[in-house]
C-alpha cells in the first residue's frame, strides 16, 4: 500500500534519499533565515517594533537549517548541492513573489509595504512548512532523533504562522487591507505552482535514487498534480484567511536553542 508514511519511511531509510531530503530542507531554512535577517536589517524606522521579531524568525529558520544538517551529520553523511528545480525558495522569489533578493541585498531600508509583502508571504509560505511539519510529526514523532528534531521544527513554525496572521490582522487595522489581501491571493496561487513542481521533481529524483517503478512513479506524480488541482480549486484559501491567533506575541521572546545534537 503507497502511503504517505511508507514513502517517507522508504526516504528516511536510504542514505541517499535521506541525505538529498535533508539537504533540500536545510538549505530552504538557511535561505530563509538569511531572507529575515535582511529584512530585520532593513525595516523601517517606523516599523522599528518588529525588527526583533523578524530576527527571531530568521534565527528560527537558521536554526532549523542546522538541525538538518545535523541529522545528517549524526548519520555520517555530508549535504549534497541542492538541485535548482527543487529549490522551493528561490523558485518563489524568482516568480517574484517575497521580497526580491537584489532589494534585500542593498542597503536601502524597506517601505511599509515591503514589510506587508514579507508577511504576506510569510502567511502562505508558513502554513505550508506548518502542515509539513505536523504531517512529519505524526507519522514520525517515535523516531528518536528525526521526531525530536520536527517536534521542535514544528512547534517554531506554528509560532511562525501566528505571528503573522497577528502582524497582518495590525496592518489591516490600519489600513493596508486592500493590499494585503491582493498580495496574499497572488502569492498562494503562485506557492502553489511552485510547491506542485518542486514536488514533482523531488519525487522525480528519490524515485530514480530508490529505483521505483514508473506505476509507482505515475502514481505519485498524479497525487501530486490532483492535489495541485484541488489547491488551485478550493484549497488556495485556506492560505489567505487572517484569524486572531490563539497564541499572541508569538516571536515576542528570543528564540529556543537548538537541541545538541546527541
Ligand atoms: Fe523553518
Ligand atoms: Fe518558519
Amino acid at each position: 500500500m503507497l502511503s504517505a508514511k511508507s514513502l517517507f519511511q522508504e526516504i528516511l531509510d536510504n542514505d541517499e534519499s535521506f541525505r538529498l531530503f535533508c539537504s533540500i530542507a536545510a538549505s530552504g531554512e538557511s535561505q530563509g533565515g538569511w531572507e529575515n535577517a535582511r529584512i530585520a536589517a532593513l525595516v523601517p524606522e517606523s516599523e522599528r517594533a518588529l525588527a526583533p521579531k523578524i530576527t527571531r524568525h530568521g534565527a528560527d529558520e537558521d536554526k532549523h537549517g542546522r538541525i538538518f544538517n545535523a541529522l545528517l551529520k549524526k548519520r555520517g553523511l555530508e549535504p549534497v548541492d541542492v538541485p535548482a528545480d527543487t529549490d522551493y525558495t528561490m523558485l518563489l522569489e524568482r516568480h517574484g513573489i517575497g521580497l526580491a533578493h537584489d532589494k534585500l541585498k542593498a542597503d536601502r531600508p524597506l517601505t511599509v509595504r515591503d514589510v506587508i509583502t514579507y508577511l504576506a508571504h510569510s502567511r502562505v509560505t508558513e502554513q505550508r512548512a506548518a502542515e509539513q511539519m505536523a504531517m512529519l510529526l505524526k507519522y514520525f514523532a517515535d523516531d528518536a532523533d528525526l521526531g525530536r528534531a520536527v517536534r521542535m521544527i514544528s512547534a517554531d513554525e506554528d509560532n511562525h504562522l501566528a505571528y503573522s496572521h497577528e502582524e497582518l490582522l495590525r496592518y489591516t487595522a490600519a489600513g493596508h487591507g486592500p493590499y494585503i489581501r491582493r498580495t496574499l491571493r497572488e502569492c498562494a496561487l503562485a506557492e502553489i505552482r511552485v510547491h506542485r513542481d518542486v514536488s514533482l521533481a523531488v519525487m522525480a529524483r528519490m524515485g530514480r535514487l530508490l529505483g521505483w517503478s514508473r506505476g509507482r512513479s505515475a502514481l505519485l506524480a498524479a497525487g501530486i498534480r490532483a492535489t495541485y488541482a484541488y489547491e488551485r480549486l478550493a484549497g488556495w484559501r485556506r492560505m489567505v484567511r487572517l484569524r486572531t491567533p490563539e497564541r499572541r506575541d508569538a516571536l515576542g521572546g528570543p528564540a529556543t536553542p537548538a537541541p545538541e545534537p546527541a
